[in-house]
């Protein structure tokens, strides 16, 4: 169980990533554009919120079920520089980020305009992305894609 969640939390992320840029240029199309915000953009937006929520719940249990010692050692959490980015900071700015495209998702659905719909997620899901991008620990994610 806690090696499929650890793989599961190191791969989900490819796919996240791909369909967090994917959704961004298209929503940003709709935004500066004619172009629709059609139901299928509107499902790809929740598809991106879904795949986050499922991230985060990952991330939780693997912290606080299968990492608790590391966490509740206050002293070497804050002190150790790789225990503290990759247990502490770490999910701590990506449930800020998961929070932010919560909020982008929201407000989209409450738009007006196919323009407005699409500029919330850009907007939101875009400032996440920042911090998603900051939070990442690259190196075990690009060993994971052999690269
Ligand atoms: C969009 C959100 C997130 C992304 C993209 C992400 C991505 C990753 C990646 C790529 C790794 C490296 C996995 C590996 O070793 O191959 C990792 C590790 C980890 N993540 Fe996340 N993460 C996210 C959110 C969270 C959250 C919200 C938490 C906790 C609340 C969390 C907790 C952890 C922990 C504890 C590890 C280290 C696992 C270990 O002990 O090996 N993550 N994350």
């Amino acid at each position: 169980m806690q090696t499929g969640l650890l793989h599961l939390h190191g791969f989900l992320p490819f796919i996240f990533l791909l369909l967090m840029l994917v959704v961004l240029v298209q929503n940003f199309l709709v935004w500066k554009s004619d172009k629709a915000f059609t139901r299928s953009l509107a499902r790809q937006n929740r598809i991106a919120v879904v795949l986050t929520h499922l991230q985060v719940t990952i991330g939780l249990i693997i912290l606080f079920v299968y990492r608790r010692q590391l966490i509740l050692d206050m002293g070497n959490l804050t002190s150790n520089k790789a225990i503290r980015e990759t247990y502490l900071e770490h999910p701590v700015i990506m449930i800020i980020a998961a929070v932010l495209i919560t909020i982008g998702s929201a407000k989209s659905k409450r738009g007006t305009t196919d323009a407005e719909k699409a500029k919330s997620v850009v907007v939101w899901f875009g400032s996440a992305l920042v911090l998603i991008a900051y939070a990442m620990p690259w190196e075990k994610f690009l060993t994971r894609a052999g690269a």
